[in-house]
């Protein structure tokens, strides 16, 4: 079965269905670190964002492989790097480009054939996985997302500004809405949840039951 989680930065998406997959006995996979490794391994080998054929070339290149919760590019662990502001601040670049998105979307849907999948982005509902058995778009409202960001810094000895946090939001809200490939948006057939004032564990709860359901009426289908 495969249960696509899709929706804006900062819903919460990757917490929640890393949870899930676990409660699941699911695979868990995180298609933004994806997309972040790549544009972390085109930063390093300096190749112009404005070099297009090398940029999916390089996507090709490159060995991205999942070990648990660790991602590998080229047997090295970049979990943490390719969190760096400095990615984030560059990644549109990657996401944007067409030959990028149709290789990482072939390793996506490989990543599906091994079985039982999470799976976490922006199109995995729509262009990955159209016939995924369970759809999910996890939302907040952007100043949700955007209190959650500046509590959660506070957490680690972070000061950010709320505005500012804001305004980045929305700025990748626009980005991931607009592109003209893989954009955000929700599957016809998709779930939508809410996050607005709910715990991680609420929501967890909520998205297993509605697997639970899914699982019984593909049972009674198939059987
Ligand atoms: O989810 P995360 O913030 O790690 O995603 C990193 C970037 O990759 C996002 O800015 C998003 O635009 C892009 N992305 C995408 N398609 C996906 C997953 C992520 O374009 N399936």
């Amino acid at each position: 079965m495969i249960v696509t989680i899709d929706g804006p930065a900062g819903a919460g998406k990757s917490s929640v269905a890393r949870a899930l997959a676990g409660r699941l006995g699911f695979r868990f996979l995180d298609t933004g670190a994806m997309y972040r490794a790549v544009a972390l391994a085109a930063m390093e080998r300096r190749v112009a964002w404005s070099a297009s054929d090398e940029l999916a070339a390089l996507s090709r290149q490159i060995s991205l492989q999942f070990d648990g919760d660790r991602l590998l590019l080229d047997g090295r662990d970049v979990s943490d790097e390719i969190r760096d502001p400095s990615v984030a601040g560059v990644i549109h670049h990657v996401a944007d480009h067409v030959g990028v998105r149709e290789h990482l979307v072939e390793l996506q849907r490989r990543e599906a054939e091994r079985g039982d999948l999470v799976t976490e982005g922006r199109d995995q509902g729509t262009v990955v996985f159209p016939a995924a058995e369970c759809k999910v778009f996890l939302t907040a409202t952007p100043e949700e997302r955007a209190r959650r960001r500046v509590a959660q810094d506070l957490a680690g000895g972070r000061i950010v500004q709320f505005d500012e946090v804001l305004q980045q939001i929305r700025e990748r809200d626009r980005r991931d809405e607009t592109r003209p490939v893989g954009r955000l948006v929700p599957a016809a057939d998709a779930v939508h949840v809410l996050t607005d004032g709910l715990t991680q564990e609420q929501v967890v709860d909520r998205l297993q039951q509605l697997v639970s359901e899914r699982q019984l009426a593909w049972r009674a289908n198939s059987a």
